[in-house]
């Protein structure tokens, strides 16, 4: 996993004494204007440093407030993460909590998952929809985001708008649309039939995409400062609104419908910063949570199955062991199991 520090966005690394010895270098013919330059300068570092501690105390303090809500609730949890087996209805315990919730729902395509049917009414997986959406918007912070890993269309069990769907009931519910991403899924062939081939008759028509839908609570622009993790290059392609990248295989990851960690890995990096609180609701084998922690963030993970909840565990803990490996330090992710 590459784990890319970002000097121009994390403030720390502007050192104030370069900056300062860059001044003392300068022509005495320039003295004066260095002086002003200096005193400038110094004022800015002093409230770049003051800025970014007290960024860092408000990291401190949620990741207590977390521990204390969540720990004792959580199948595993860690220094920065809670895996929660619960129904996500049934999630009662945080408010206008999180940052950012990057999450792929059950798509009802009769998709095997082992605790719950994935072969639902469409109208009533629509109820459903609205239920854990609605409960997304309470937990959410004012300025919390919502990427939103869905289908465009589902031709399965019947023709649905399934992206069109959502995206309203998630307007429905309270969210303010802001964009939508489309994957393009280099390595995913949806095509199951052709319907009538070569003819006018009932020909099939297919994308072989799905859709980031990016949504927010109450305003789009983050309300206190933080650091951003991202870098130049990443900032320029992925704002642009087109990703390719493969999907995962289910075999390699153990799972039926696992994403690739590039997908919340481009969502944690562009929409949240350092410290943040991420969750996924519908966790599966954990990949949301393994993205956040490469990039410093705290992460929620729910999942209505104790077996997704403990391949979760599993991997996060392989994460966390190679991660260690590489920086020489003791055991950073404690386990807990019930
Ligand atoms: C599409 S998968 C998520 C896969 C995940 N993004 C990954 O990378 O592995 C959906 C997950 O939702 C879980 N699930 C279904 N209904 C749930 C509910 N009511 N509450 C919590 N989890 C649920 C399933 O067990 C399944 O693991």
């Amino acid at each position: 996993m590459k784990k890319t520090h970002n000097k121009r966005t994390m403030r720390k690394d502007d050192s104030p004494k370069d900056e300062l010895m860059l001044v003392q270098n300068s022509s005495k013919k320039l003295k004066n204007s260095s002086h002003k330059k200096k005193g400038k300068l110094e004022k800015k570092n002093k409230s770049n440093i003051q800025e970014f501690s007290d960024v860092e105390d408000a990291i401190q303090c949620r990741k207590v407030f977390l521990k204390d809500k969540l720990k004792s609730k959580s199948l595993y949890s860690g220094e920065n993460f809670y895996i929660l087996n619960t129904d996500f209805l049934h999630l009662d315990e945080l408010h206008n909590e999180i940052d950012l919730i990057v999450t792929s729902p059950p798509y009802n395509l009769d998709i095997k998952y082992k605790s719950n049917d994935d072969k639902l009414m469409y109208s009533e997986y629509l109820e459903f929809t609205h239920a854990w959406l609605k409960k997304c918007f309470d937990l959410a912070k004012d300025d919390g985001r919502l990427c939103l890993n869905i289908p465009l269309d589902k031709n399965k069990n019947g023709m649905q708008s399934i992206y069109v769907d959502i995206t309203s009931i998630a307007k429905e519910v309270g969210w303010q649309y802001f964009t939508s991403i489309v994957w393009n899924e280099g390595n995913i062939s949806r095509r199951t039939a052709w319907g009538s081939w070569l003819s006018a008759s009932a020909p099939f028509v297919i994308a072989p995409v799905e859709m980031i839908v990016v949504f927010y609570k109450k305003q789009w622009k983050k309300i206190n400062k933080g650091i951003s993790t991202i870098d130049r290059d990443e900032f320029i392609n992925w704002t642009n609104g087109l990703w390719t990248f493969n999907g995962e295989s289910k075999k390699r990851i153990g799972h039926p419908a696992p994403f690739p960690l590039e997908l919340p890995n481009r969502c944690i990096k562009l929409f949240s910063y350092r410290g943040d609180v991420v969750m996924d609701p519908f966790l599966g084998s954990g990949t949301t949570a393994i993205s956040a922690l490469a990039n410093d963030r705290v992460c929620i993970g729910v999942d209505i199955d104790t077996s997704y909840c403990d391949l979760a565990a599993v991997r996060l803990k392989k994460f966390g062991d190679e991660l260690n490996d590489k920086k020489n330090q003791p055991e950073q992710l404690n386990f807990k199991i019930f």
